[in-house]
């Protein structure tokens, strides 16, 4: 079987999760590989981005993910036409909505000048995983990934046609199985620590199960990995490659809120949370007051996915303006994904530094290790 490397046909098994597409591009140039998560994206504003990226990285490769949620609930077998027709704001408890409404009332955040529709937030990328597929395989792109679920066939087969390999998230070794069953071409074992959405098993525990489980597929370890030292241990528990995501979190090209940000540069490894509060699904992210208030007592509980992100888009839109506005409440709220290895996030860099520290950090780990048996 092809190692990750010539399978990607990258120099360095170091992959690169992001929002961004200038942390994509940088990653991708640096012999690392980009992968651009497209929940969110819009299919025209995922071809503008694509495009972008492609100006910049030339011939180097580069991948797409995108979110599969094997259940959504009370909305589930409904496809995507069916969810733009649905008047979604009626499916929120009037209590969650004076919930959230109190909170940045009692926060001092300000509204949103112009009137949003209700109706279509928070649902693009998570009912349309497929259409994004479709944009992004019109692209020459060299992965499409997908979590929370065994890609359905048809993206499968699409992706296959083109000789595009189709990586796949899991947190259990039952959900590595699945994946295998289903046909995924590399396995990403993430580990409880990762920032976004995680299950419970540590990286540590999880990688060699995975690997043993999935053989003779290549396993990326994701969760707690920003160094060259966790790369060399990852790489020690029979991952063939990293998947990262945090760490790119706090480099010069991120777009992370400023104040995020900031607040990334100061937070330990203490400071995150696996929290329903953004998506519905627990998702590790910065703690702060707004999952503090999803915790609390007269909290209502967070919905399901997709009602929670419906539910808060617009909220958590709200808090980050106002949060740069100055608010100090708002600033308090302020939050995103991120995973434990935060707390090793103390300045900031460029990607391709990062890719490169990584690397020759790994290589000197390595080597050091080899000494030692030898001696
Ligand atoms: C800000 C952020 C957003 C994420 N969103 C997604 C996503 O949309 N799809 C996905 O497959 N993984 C997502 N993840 C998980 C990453 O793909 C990756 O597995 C994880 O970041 C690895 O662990 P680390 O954060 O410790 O590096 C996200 C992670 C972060 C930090």
């Amino acid at each position: 079987m092809k190692t990750i490397c010539d399978l990607l046909g990258i120099e360095y098994p170091i992959l690169a999760f992001s929002h961004c597409r200038d942390v994509v591009a940088a990653v991708s140039k640096a012999g690392g590989f980009g992968v651009l998560g497209a929940v969110g994206y819009s299919p025209e504003q995922l071809e503008v981005e694509l495009e972008w990226i492609e100006e910049r990285v030339g011939d180097r490769p580069y991948g797409i993910d995108v979110l599969v949620p094997a259940e959504i609930a009370g909305v589930g077998d409904l496809d995507a036409a069916d969810l733009e027709k649905m008047d979604v704001k009626r499916m929120l408890p009037e209590e969650h909505l004076e919930f959230v409404e109190g909170l940045l009332a009692r926060y001092g955040v300000a509204g949103l000048p112009e009137q949003r529709d209700p109706s279509r937030a928070g649902l693009s990328g998570l009912s349309l995983p497929g259409t994004l597929v479709e944009v992004a395989l019109a692209h020459p792109i060299k992965l499409v990934a997908s979590a929370l679920g065994p890609p359905p066939r048809s993206m499968l087969e699409a992706a296959h046609e083109r000789g595009v390999p189709v990586a796949a998230l899991v947190g259990t070794v039952e959900h590595a199985m699945r994946q295998k069953d289903a046909g995924v071409d590399i396995v990403v074992a993430q580990g409880t620590e990762a920032g976004g959405h995680t299950g419970e098993i540590g990286t540590m525990v999880l990688v060699p199960e995975v690997v043993d489980a999935v053989s003779p597929i290549p396993v990326l370890a994701a969760g707690g990995i920003a160094s060259g030292r966790q790369m060399a241990a990852a790489m020690a528990l029979g991952a063939q490659g990293v998947w990262t995501g945090s760490v790119w979190l706090t480099t010069e090209e991120a777009e992370t809120h400023p104040i995020v940000k900031e607040k990334f540069l100061r937070a330990s490894s203490r400071d995150t949370v696996r929290s329903k509060s953004r998506t519905g699904k627990p998702a590790r992210q910065l703690r702060s007051a707004w999952t503090e208030a999803w915790e609390a007592e007269d909290s209502p509980g967070p919905l399901p996915m997709p009602l929670q992100p419906l539910l808060v888009e617009e909220a958590l839109v709200r808090i980050g303006r106002s949060a740069s506005a100055g608010n100090e409440g708002a600033k308090q709220l302020v939050n995103y994904f991120v995973g434990q290895v935060v707390g090793s996030l103390k300045t900031v860099k460029p990607a391709r530094q990062v890719v490169l520290e990584m690397i020759s950090e790994y290589a000197d780990v390595i080597s050091d290790l080899a000494g030692e048996v030898d001696a």
